[in-house]
């Protein structure tokens, strides 16, 4: 059928759509550009960004992830107070609204309900609202006053991948060109910055077999895996988690690396998988010793590390990039392994049990 020609040589959906992500990542740059060369998104959506004294990014899962990541990127170079709710629980305990609130939803398909339910009610509440969607036409991009697309190309595998990245792609250039209309100096090229995470994305995607190596030693028989990380790290070992545990049904649980200790320290056994993500500077210590409080309690860990940051018995090291634009590259081995964990368990990588591709059901 078609969707057989569409995976190509592939074997799955999910690892073309992982090695599609430098690709994604080149044609939001192109996408976003004007005929100068300069990042440029539409003025209406600038002005209301701007004009907006918080924001509210409203999502559910690897959606939901990436909107924490986008609220360290705007919050960081536009100034702007952003507030990051999963859209289930938005609509039944609404939090308390500031006065001039903008909405971003962030939805790869634009159909989920949950997110649709929080849309619904905020607009009758009159406020004005932003969608990030990789459908043209969707449902939340026509009820949204505005609609910024993600180009990403169909996302077929149930895990989403290459929409998370795109998203925060987006969502990065969405902070930049807000910081520039506000007349803040970023002194960063997002541009340029995100043609270099293209390259490490490439990079990363040609690491297959170390990432297959990763799953079958840690992965092949384990019950659980904890994922840590601190900054921006830990939004991700958030989505790497949820990634593994959805396609290879392993016990799976992002954590802050400094939270641990604060109880979920006691199901470290010997022999617990313990992948570690350290791609920031200033919490590259830190994260380091909380890699050795797991140790001692037995752990079996996995540290992925940044290019300048790395260390002697670091099992993985990634390309350099920015270091606000770290999860586009992290986050690409993280997918790997849990790709790679799935198929040797023997589990339907694109179909997972008991989920759908988009949630139409509150
Ligand atoms: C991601 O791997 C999941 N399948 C799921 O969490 C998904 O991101 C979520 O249902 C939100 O979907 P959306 O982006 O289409 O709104």
């Amino acid at each position: 059928d078609a969707s057989d020609i569409e995976k190509g040589t592939y074997p799955y959906y999910m690892l073309k759509e992982i090695d599609e992500q430098p690709l994604v990542i080149r044609r939001l740059i192109e996408k976003y550009r004007n005929e100068q060369g300069e990042l440029a998104i539409d003025e209406d959506i600038v002005q209301a960004i701007n004009e907006a004294d918080r924001l509210y990014i409203v999502a559910c899962g690897t959606s939901y992830h990436a909107g924490l990541v986008g609220k360290q990127l705007i919050e960081n170079w536009a100034k702007i107070p952003v507030e990051v709710h999963i859209a289930s629980e938005f609509s039944y305990n609404m939090p308390l609204l500031s006065e001039k609130p903008l909405f971003i939803y962030i939805s790869q398909s634009g159909e989920t309900a949950d997110s649709r339910a929080v849309l619904v009610r905020t607009k009758e509440l009159g406020h004005k609202s932003l969608t990030i969607t990789n459908v043209p036409g969707s449902t939340l991009s026509r009820e949204a006053d505005y609609t910024l697309l993600l180009h990403a190309g169909p996302e077929i595998a149930v895990a989403s991948t290459k929409a998370y990245t795109a998203q925060i792609a987006v969502l990065a250039m969405l902070a930049a060109v807000a910081a520039k209309a506000k007349g803040i100096e970023l002194n960063v090229d997002v541009t340029k910055e995100l043609g270099i995470v293209a390259n490490a994305m490439e990079t990363l995607c040609d690491a297959k077999q170390e990432m297959e190596q990763i799953a079958r030693e840690y992965l092949a028989t384990t019950r659980n895996c904890f994922f840590i990380g601190r900054a921006v790290d830990y939004y991700v070992v958030l989505e790497g988690a949820l990634k593994l545990k959805e396609i290879s049904y392993i016990q799976a649980e992002g954590f802050a690396g400094g939270e641990l200790k604060h109880g979920t320290i006691a199901l470290i056994e010997n022999g617990t998988p313990v992948i570690a993500l350290a791609t920031q500077e200033h919490v590259n210590l830190s994260i380091r010793g909380n890699v050795k409080e797991v140790v001692a309690r037995g752990a079996n860990p996995c540290i992925i590390s940044m290019k300048g940051l790395d260390m002697e018995d670091d099992r993985f090291v990634i390309p350099a990039v920015h270091p606000m634009l770290t999860p586009l590259a992290s986050v690409v081995p993280l997918q790997l392994i849990a790709y790679y964990a799935a198929l040797h368990r023997g589990c339907d990588v694109d179909k997972p049990r008991n989920l759908a591709k988009s949630v139409t059901v509150e």
